[in-house]
């Protein structure tokens, strides 16, 4: 028998890069490749890009600059696929800057990656001739591609992400999203619920809905209606062994009252919500074309915590977008402060080409976004390391992901995605344990286990591990 083909796929950017790549992986499983953790023993190496900023767009050329040298080097031959939305946007182009690359493919046409794939074998070596494939095609790819087998989603772990929408229709004026990903689009429910139940065989016991307007969510249910985001997290919650959900990334304006109210009612709905601001100034809010005030989103973030009153907050800020002042700018960071954020993403404005924010005039010098997103930066630390300091000697349930770094270390995850370390056998893995926390560091929590699904499963070894840590130090 032949070896298998190897496949090595590298996400850059969001997390719906991350699933697009696994549906990628699950697809050409099917065709005989088996995955590798290095590119440089890879048949197939794809690499799935990002185009939401321009240092992120210029990666995919620094990467495949070292493919191609690391190629010379080592006299092989590799096919070479750019993916994702760097694909989408530059088609061709890529081609022509470089011409190692055999294939370009768009995101909504990975369910043809076993034809296009072919076809590009078949033109054998003979670039810079490669194929580009970036239709938005009439077909709806999650109809063609193929679900995980359950030895993939085992060894991808107990959480997992499932796109349930895709696209975007809002048009920030800074933003590729709605070119590159295409218009809104949300998947069937029935599918949705579908997928998760096979993931839960699987082992997953928290899954995570993705979507670029993942609130503006519209798919039809099994009788043929409208089910809106909340109906979704409704109905998942109830799939046997998903114990917990989460959603993002949502628009202010999709907020509405019964997605907020779910946060109080549904209990396997996590207390933590990503909401993108983006600006605390109203005047740089309607420039973004944004569609929402502060007052909309200060308004939405009251309800929810009153709705749920251990949320807490994460957002995504860009500073020195065209025209932004400094009292602008200051009120994005008083925004911040009225809110208390338990982590956040900020970024320095990056014109896109073919965006209506990149030929606005009074564009905001570099030093200026600089040196405001010190600032923004240096007041959100402060708000993350405020967080988990509160978090100290609290306790919560910890979803067990995986072994930790040293010999009966466990990494597990708080409502709040915050890493958080105990101590405890290799068979708690996938379950939720109580965990007291007992140290806080700036990257990680660590504790104690107090209790929890494997002890309760197990009480005979319940003595032997909680508050083994404890014991240790002692
Ligand atoms: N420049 C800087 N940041 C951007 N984002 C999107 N487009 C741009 C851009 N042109 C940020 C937004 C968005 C996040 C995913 O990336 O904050 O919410
Ligand atoms: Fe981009 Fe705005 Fe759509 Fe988010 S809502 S994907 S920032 S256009």
């Amino acid at each position: 028998m032949s070896e298998p083909r190897k496949l090595y796929v590298r996400s850059f950017g969001c997390q719906m890069n991350v699933y697009d790549a696994q549906r990628m992986t699950d697809t050409l499983a099917q065709e005989g490749y088996v995955e590798t953790d290095s590119p440089d023993d890879a048949d197939l190496v794809i690499l799935n890009t990002c185009h939401i900023r321009e240092k992120a767009g210029e990666k995919v050329y620094s990467e495949l600059g070292r493919l191609r040298k690391a190629q010379e080097e080592a006299g092989r031959r590799q096919m070479v696929a750019v993916a994702g939305c760097v694909a989408q946007a530059e088609g061709a182009e890529i081609l022509k800057r470089a011409r190692s690359v055999d294939l370009v493919v768009g995101p909504q046409s990975y369910h043809k990656l076993p034809e296009l794939i072919a076809a590009a074998e078949r033109r054998g070596g003979n670039r810079p001739a490669g194929i580009v494939e970036t239709e938005f095609p009439v077909e709806d790819k999650f109809d063609f591609l193929p679900p995980p087998t359950r030895a993939a989603i085992a060894r991808r772990g107990p959480t997992a992400f499932v796109t349930v929408q895709e696209g975007c229709d809002k048009f920030c004026t800074f933003c590729v999203v709605p070119y590159t990903r295409g218009a809104e689009v949300s998947r069937p429910l029935p599918k949705i619920l579908d997928e998760v139940s096979r993931l839960a065989d699987g082992g997953v016991r928290e899954v995570t809905l993705i979507g670029q307007n993942v609130n503006a969510y519209h798919g039809l249910d099994a009788a043929g209606r409208t089910a809106n985001l909340t109906e979704l997290v409704r109905a998942i919650a109830e799939v046997p062994g998903i114990a917990r959900v989460r959603y993002t990334t949502s628009h202010p304006r999709d907020m509405d009252d019964e997605l907020i109210a779910a946060h109080r009612e549904i209990p396997a709905l996590m207390p933590y919500l990503h909401l993108p601001v983006q600006s605390g100034s109203n005047r740089i809010l309607a420039a973004m074309n944004r569609r929402h005030d502060r007052e909309l989103f200060l308004d939405i973030v009251a309800r929810v915590r009153a709705a749920r009153p251990d949320i807490a907050f994460s957002s995504d800020f860009i500073v020195g977008f065209p025209g932004e002042s400094d009292a602008d700018f200051a009120d994005t960071m008083e925004l911040v402060e009225k809110v208390g954020f338990a982590s956040s993403f900020s970024f320095k404005y990056s014109s896109r080409p073919g965006t209506p924010a990149a030929g606005m005039g009074e564009q905001v010098p570099e030093a200026v976004k600089s040196e405001r997103i010190h600032a923004l930066q240096a007041l959100l630390d402060r708000q993350k390391a405020a967080f988990d300091a509160a978090c100290r000697g609290r306790r919560f349930d910890i979803l067990i992901e995986k072994p930790g770094r040293f010999p009966g270390q466990l990494i597990g995850r708080s409502p709040y995605l915050q890493s958080v370390v105990v101590e405890g056998p290799q068979e708690a893995i996938g379950t939720l344990a109580e965990v007291e926390v007992r140290e806080v560091s700036t990257k990680s929590l660590s504790g104690d286990i107090r209790g929890g699904e494997f002890f309760m499963r197990n009480p005979a070894r319940e003595s032997r591990f909680i508050g083994q840590s404890e014991k240790l130090e002692a």
